[in-house]
C-alpha cells in the first residue's frame, strides 16, 4: 500500500528542531495539512512561515505536552482547523546520557513523561478521530519515533532505553488493537543522531562512555526514514547504519550484541582503573 499525504491532517509533536523540524519541511513539500507543536513559539512560527513559502499548508499550537490540557487543547485545535486527523507523528521526546548509579529517580521520572506517557496519552485522544478518518477512507496513521534504545539495551542510556522500550511495547499492542479500526501503527527507530542543540536534547550529559558523533546519522537522514515510512506503510525501520546494524544484530545474533556491549564498558573500567 501506498499513502497519499496530499491534504492528509497531520499533527506532528516535536516540530520545533531536529528530526521533527526535517520531517514537517518533507511533508509540507507533499501537500499535507501541518499542525507543528512544540513550547519553542519563534522556532515553530519561521518553520510554518518557510512551510507556506513553499506552496505548503502549516499552522502552529505551542504547548507543553507534559500538560495534559495543553495536549487536549493541541489534537482539539488540529481537528478544528482542519475538519479531522489522519496521521498523529509522536517525534517529541529527550534523551539521558549518563550511568543508572549516579543518576537520579528524577531523571528517570522526567523521561518516562516525554518519552512515554506523552505519546500514549496522545494516542488515546487522537484514536477516536483516526477511527473516523479511516471510516471515510483515508488511510490514517500513527508513527511514534522511538529509538535503537527502544529495541536494545544500551550502557549509559539506561532512563532513555527504559521510556523507548515502553514505547516499541505500546507500540505493538496498539499495532494489533488498532486494526479493528483500520489504523496503522508505525515504528521508527533512529540511533545515534546529530542533534541540532545536545544541551536541550540531552537532560543530562555525563556518560562516561565514549560517544562517536562522527559516525551518527544526520536529522535529514531519519525524517526521509519517517516520511518513508508513512507513504510506504512499513510496520518498523531501524534508521541509519548503527540502528540497523544494533537492530539487525539483536535479531541475528543477540548474544554477539550483549558481548559487545559489556565489552564496551568493561574497556571503558579498565581504561578508568588505569588513569
Ligand atoms: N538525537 C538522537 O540521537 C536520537 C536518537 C534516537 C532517537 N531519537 C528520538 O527522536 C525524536 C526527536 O529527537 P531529536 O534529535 O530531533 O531531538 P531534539 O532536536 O532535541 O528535538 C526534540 C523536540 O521535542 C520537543 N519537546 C521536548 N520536550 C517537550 C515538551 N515538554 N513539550 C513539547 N515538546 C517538547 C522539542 O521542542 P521544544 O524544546 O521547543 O519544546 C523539540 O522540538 C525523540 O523522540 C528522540 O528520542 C533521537
Amino acid at each position: 500500500m501506498r499513502r497519499d499525504l496530499r491534504g492528509r491532517s497531520i499533527l506532528l509533536t516535536g516540530a520545533s528542531r531536529g528530526i521533527g523540524r526535517r520531517v514537517a519541511e518533507r511533508l509540507g513539500k507533499l501537500g499535507a495539512n501541518l499542525m507543528l507543536t512544540a513550547r519553542s513559539t519563534d522556532e515553530l512560527d519561521r518553520l510554518a512561515t518557510e512551510i507556506r513559502a513553499m506552496g505548503g499548508a502549516a499552522e502552529v499550537v505551542a504547548a507543553d505536552l507534559t500538560d495534559p490540557q495543553q495536549r487536549e487543547l493541541v489534537v482539539n485545535a488540529t481537528v478544528e482547523r482542519f475538519g479531522g486527523l489522519d496521521v498523529l507523528i509522536n517525534c517529541a521526546g529527550v534523551a539521558s546520557f549518563g550511568e543508572f548509579a549516579t543518576s537520579t529517580p528524577d531523571v528517570l521520572r522526567k523521561l518516562m513523561e516525554i518519552n512515554f506517557f506523552v505519546p500514549a496519552d496522545l494516542i488515546r485522544l487522537c484514536q477516536p478521530h483516526l477511527a473516523a478518518s479511516a471510516a471515510a477512507g483515508r488511510q490514517p496513521a500513527i508513527v511514534n519515533v522511538a529509538s535503537i534504545c527502544g529495541r536494545a539495551g544500551i550502557p549509559s542510556f539506561p532512563e532513555h532505553c527504559s521510556s523507548k522500550h515502553a514505547l516499541v511495547g505500546l507500540t505493538e499492542a496498539l499495532r494489533a488493537e488498532f486494526a479493528r479500526y483500520d489504523v496503522d501503527v508505525l515504528l521508527v527507530l533512529p540511533g545515534l543522531v546529530k542533534t541540532d542543540d545536545v544541551a536541550r536534547h540531552l537532560l543530562r550529559n555525563e556518560g562516561q562512555i565514549a560517544l562517536n558523533y562522527g559516525w551518527a546519522e544526520t536529522p535529514e537522514n531519519v525524517a526521509n526514514g519517517v516520511v518513508k515510512s508513512l507513504v510506504r506503510n512499513t510496520r518498523e525501520r531501524a534508521t541509519g547504519w548503527i540502528g540497523w546494524w544494533v537492530w539487525f544484530g539483536r535479531r541475528a545474533w543477540p548474544r554477539g550484541i550483549r558481548w559487545a556491549m559489556k565489552r564496551k564498558v568493561r574497556k571503558f573500567a579498565e581504561r578508568t582503573a588505569a588513569g
